[in-house]
């Protein structure tokens, strides 16, 4: 596979001030969601893109998504991504005119309204405030044509009834690990809030949160991708640092931690 040559977010930044994703990017991991390529690959299936199809996805990071959808020729792709130097890495991978990507937020993309029949992000909505969360399912609901498909990708607490004062605990410790707030949801929350943007859930898998577990990094990443990311862990303590300390949380509370995937349809909603 030819070397990316464009930068990667976070470059120039010290390890220690970055957010937990820039980190695993800068080590050479590309692949940057809880349940891993083969949930991606579920949730793929699941929406089922053809040539018909105009698709938005929301904060691709370094695509490791893209090139998948972009192999089943949708009519159009659109992605939006807050990070300028991601974005500009994502358009390496596009191959047509009808294929771009947009620096920009994608609680309010721009796009018009009922432009899209398949609307997708992954692990970019649990590291938004509860308002924001709202607004992103808003948006994809507003993008979406009738019966347009909706999939997202995220982390989720576990069980459904997890008492509020671990949930905050919990919240806390991933937030000081990676740098960001993280509020991930249980199940049940992430179904009511697309529901209560207006979608009809259509399909729901579970799989572990094992990001930065060696069978998943192997799976991810290729057996080259993973020992190109050890060699750089090892060989950067700043780094190694931050990753050991996202990892420790993660073990520590991995009873309660685990990928979701859902798909949810616009099957009625006041832009119908
Ligand atoms: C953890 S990374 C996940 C990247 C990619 N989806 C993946 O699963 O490998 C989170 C991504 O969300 C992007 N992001 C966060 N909030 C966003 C927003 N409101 N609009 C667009 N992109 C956003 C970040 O820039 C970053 O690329």
């Amino acid at each position: 596979m030819m070397k990316n040559q464009a930068a990667l977010p976070g470059e120039g930044l010290k390890p220690e001030k970055m957010p937990g994703h820039w980190v695993l990017a800068q080590m050479g991991k590309r692949v940057l969601r809880p349940g891993g390529i083969e949930l991606t690959w579920q949730m793929l299936d699941t929406l089922a893109i053809g040539h018909d199809d105009h698709v938005v996805e929301f904060a691709p990071g370094l695509g490791a998504t893209v090139r998948r959808a972009l192999q089943r020729a949708p009519a159009s792709y659109i992605a939006i991504e807050r990070d300028e130097q991601a974005a500009k890495y994502v358009r390496t991978f596009l191959t047509h005119s009808s294929q771009q990507v947009v620096c920009g937020n994608a609680a309010e993309t721009g796009l018009p309204t009922g432009s899209a029949t398949v609307v997708y992000g992954e692990a970019m909505l649990s590291m938004q405030p509860p308002q924001v969360k709202a607004r992103i399912f808003d948006e994809a609901f507003r993008l979406l044509k009738p019966n347009g498909r909706y999939a997202i990708h995220e982390l989720c607490l576990t069980p459904d009834h997890l008492d509020e004062s671990t949930k905050a605990e919990i919240h806390h410790a991933l937030s000081d690990a990676i740098h960001a707030g993280v509020r991930p949801l249980t199940a049940q929350e992430w179904r009511t809030k697309l529901e209560t943007a207006g979608f009809t859930i259509a399909a729901e898998v579970h799989a572990p949160m094992h990001l930065l577990e060696p069978r998943r990094l192997l799976q991810d990443e290729g057996l080259g991708g993973a020992l190109r990311f050890l060699w750089n862990v090892i060989r950067n303590k700043e780094s190694r640092e931050r990753i050991l300390a996202m990892r420790g949380v993660f073990h520590k509370y991995e009873s309660h931690l685990a990928a979701i995937m859902l798909v949810a349809h616009k099957t009625g909603g006041a832009n119908e």
